[in-house]
């Protein structure tokens, strides 16, 4: 499926209405360079779940938790990982599990811990066209 975006706020509608089909255990990955969106896309994410929680980019402290929806969201931000093995001391693993995730890990530079989060998972990618359009794809990985 793709997506033209025009603005941050057709962003963030797309990713809510996305929320709705997400269900305890998915996982997303997140991909697109520095500023195409990502942390906004979780925005709109993290609404259509029902969480009222304030999205921030959770660069320092590689994931954020977000309640109050229907099911928890664990953001997390790979950019300042050094390495899969850090992921891995972090306890991380048990977030890209799907027999054990209580809700949705929503994870944006997945090729930080490449190998760590295993198929089936979705796949979206956010391409920068213009200043405010954006080219956002959802693809599915199968296992
Ligand atoms: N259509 C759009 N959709 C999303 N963001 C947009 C759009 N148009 C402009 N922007 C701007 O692009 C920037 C996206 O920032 P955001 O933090 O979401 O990017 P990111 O992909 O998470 O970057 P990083 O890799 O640094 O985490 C914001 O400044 C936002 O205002
Ligand atoms: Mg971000």
């Amino acid at each position: 499926m793709e997506k033209i975006s025009s603005s941050v706020e057709e962003t963030l509608t797309f990713a809510k209405s996305f929320a709705e089909k997400i269900q305890r255990g998915d996982i997303i990955v997140l991909e697109g360079d520095l500023g195409a969106g990502k942390t906004h896309f979780v925005k709109g994410f993290a609404s259509g779940i029902g969480s009222k929680s304030l999205v921030t980019s959770p660069t320092f402290t590689i994931m954020n938790i977000y309640e109050g929806g229907r099911i928890p969201v664990y953001h997390f931000d790979m950019y300042r990982l050094s390495s899969k093995e850090e992921a891995e001391e972090l306890g991380f693993e048990e977030y890209f599990d799907a027999s054990i995730l209580d809700g949705v890990s929503i994870v944006e530079w997945p090729s930080q811990v490449e190998g760590l989060i295993k198929p089936p998972y979705y796949k979206i990618q956010i391409e920068k066209l213009s200043e405010n359009a954006r080219k956002i794809f959802i693809g599915r990985v199968e296992k």
